[in-house]
């Protein structure tokens, strides 16, 4: 699924935070938005999902315009989205949390859930446990697998591993690296700059809410704009 951004602006209130973004996501490809806290990572996502108006500009998936859509609507796209912040409903169990995605989809299909939950098998244990009680790391799973109950073809991260152990850091790294090879396209926000590289194709480097960088991860020089980074 092909995801272009052009000249994308958005504000809270009088103050505008994303500048003119355009951004060209490829079909089956995975790309990842680097940059430092505060440059409007999250702002031009909430953007791209529908939580946050644009002040100017256009989405489209696959050609098609969506910039009118509504968030569920845009979900119902094809656009999975995973926010920052490992967000689940706490007084929900695992399996609540992955049900309630389900049922609004529609469809009940239970057969998503638990291709779902294939894809972090350790959260099968986890089932009947208050969301709120699990750790950082499991929470993030938990959220990156209710994402995938709508068996989305794009899927839309932010910061997944940020708070997370490393060794969940691995897991969440071979899952996402799995999905891509399935033949998703994937548009990763991460501030932990080997990671995303690791993965990635494509980048792009946000600063001050524009794209002041991109290309191809495999010519990379991280170096060269260290001080725009989180390294
Ligand atoms: N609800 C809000 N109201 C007003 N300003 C906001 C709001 N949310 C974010 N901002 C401001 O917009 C700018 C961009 O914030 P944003 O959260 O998009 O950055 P980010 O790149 O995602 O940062 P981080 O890496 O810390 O998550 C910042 O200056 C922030 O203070
Ligand atoms: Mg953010």
């Amino acid at each position: 699924m092909r995801l272009e951004l052009e000249d994308v602006r958005i504000a809270y209130g009088r103050a505008e935070v994303v500048f003119g973004v355009s951004l060209d996501v490829a079909h089956h490809s995975f790309t990842c938005l680097m940059g430092r806290n505060g440059v409007g990572k999250t702002t031009l996502l909430n953007g791209l999902m529908g939580v946050l108006p644009l002040k100017a500009g256009a989405i489209r998936l696959d050609g098609r315009d969506i910039t009118r859509l509504s968030t569920p609507q845009r979900a119902r796209a094809g656009i999975g989205y995973v926010p920052q912040g490992h967000q689940v409903f706490p007084y929900l169990t695992a399996r609540e949390n992955l049900a309630v995605v389900r049922d609004r989809a529609g469809r009940g299909d239970q057969s998503a859930v638990d291709d779902a939950l294939d894809v972090f098998p350790a959260l099968r244990k986890l089932l009947g446990r208050p969301a709120g009680l699990l750790s950082g790391g499991q929470a993030q799973q938990l959220a990156i697998a209710r994402a995938l109950v709508t068996r989305p073809q794009l899927l839309v991260l932010d910061e997944p591993t940020e708070g997370i152990q490393p060794s969940i850091i691995l897991e969440i790294e071979d899952a996402i690296s799995a999905l891509h090879s399935s033949g998703m396209t994937i548009l990763l926000v991460e501030q932990y700059v080997e990671f995303a590289l690791r993965l990635a194709q494509r980048y792009a480097v946000m600063d001050g809410g524009l794209i002041v960088h991109s290309g191809d991860t495999a010519s990379i020089d991280v170096a060269g704009f260290s001080d725009l980074l989180a390294v």
